[in-house]
């Protein structure tokens, strides 16, 4: 079997096409959606992605700020920021770019953003309303894959979902938003002691660890969906994901690339997730 390629790029593409005409129709009603990019300290990976998120916010007509403070600030300075940005009118989203220093709580700064500007989703309020099945702001990356699975009608309910990783942002939503779709679903760890007996019994496997090969070929039962979460670099400096692209796309019925997978969907499902704080708050 050879794999067929889930494209991020291409789904990003035709979903960005809708969000600029309904930007467009907000636009004639007076109301351009505006996001606002916190980055504190001098992260280069961080750099890249804010940048990459204020340019897609411009690409569809968003206003956007990006507010980039010195690593040095203190936790009060960048609470009294977010304090004004939930107050600001022009601002329908904040989202401060992790990680942050290690004198800041970050979990502090997170839960004084105004749930309704939330679009990250990581607000402990987003966070409560997956696990019960509310409406509430998904992570993007999570909510990037479940718009990955729904662009090649894979039905979910009933199928066997394992997900390797558990962090916060991708591996946790993740489970929850399979499970919403009624999958029965595995959360696999740096303590799952037999990991490939499990993903061997997989209808979709969802990697997001972020180290290189975890998922193998052997690892894989044939026609399986995976969905590669990582972004590493090889020995020579080569961008990659979690998964060993080539030997599972033999096994596999689709697979997601790096780059063009998953990482243009985050960004996307930013925009959609701003669009919508827009038109919430204006369309009542
Ligand atoms: N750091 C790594 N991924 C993310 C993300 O999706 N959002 C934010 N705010 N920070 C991140």
């Amino acid at each position: 079997m050879t794999a067929n390629l889930i494209s991020g790029t291409e789904l990003s593409k035709s979903i960005r096409t809708r969000i600029t005409l309904e930007v467009k129709e907000l636009s004639q009603k007076g109301v351009i959606p505006g996001l606002a990019v916190i980055l504190v300290g001098e992260n280069p990976a961080s750099q890249v992605y804010v940048r990459n998120k204020v340019k897609a916010c411009e690409e569809v007509g968003f206003f956007s700020s990006l507010d980039a403070y010195p690593a040095s600030i203190t936790e009060s300075e960048l609470l009294n920021h977010i304090h004004a940005l939930n107050k600001n009118p022009k601002i329908h989203g904040i989202l401060v770019q992790l990680p942050l220093p290690g004198h800041i709580d970050a979990s502090r700064v997170i839960e004084a953003i105004d749930p309704a500007k939330d679009v990250d989703g990581f607000h402990i309020s987003s966070a409560g309303a997956l696990v019960k099945g509310l409406p509430g702001y998904w992570p993007c990356t999570p909510f990037g894959c479940m718009k990955m699975l729904e662009s090649i009608n894979f039905e979910l309910k009933g199928k066997h979902a394992v997900v390797i990783g558990r962090s916060h942002i991708v591996g946790k939503p993740m489970a929850l938003m399979l499970l919403d779709k009624n999958a029965t679903v595995t959360i696999c760890h740096s303590a799952t002691t037999d990991l490939k007996a499990i993903t061997l019994q997989a209808d979709v496997i969802v990697v997001a660890v972020g180290k290189i090969n975890v998922l193998t070929a052997d690892m894989v039962k044939s026609g399986a969906v995976v969905i590669d979460v990582g972004m590493n670099r090889d020995e020579e400096g080569k961008l990659c994901g979690d998964v060993d692209f080539e030997g599972v796309s033999k096994v596999a019925s689709y697979i997601t690339p790096v780059p063009g997978g998953v990482g243009p969907m985050t960004i996307t499902m930013l925009l959609q997730n701003t669009l919508e704080a827009a038109q919430k708050r204006h369309i009542a």
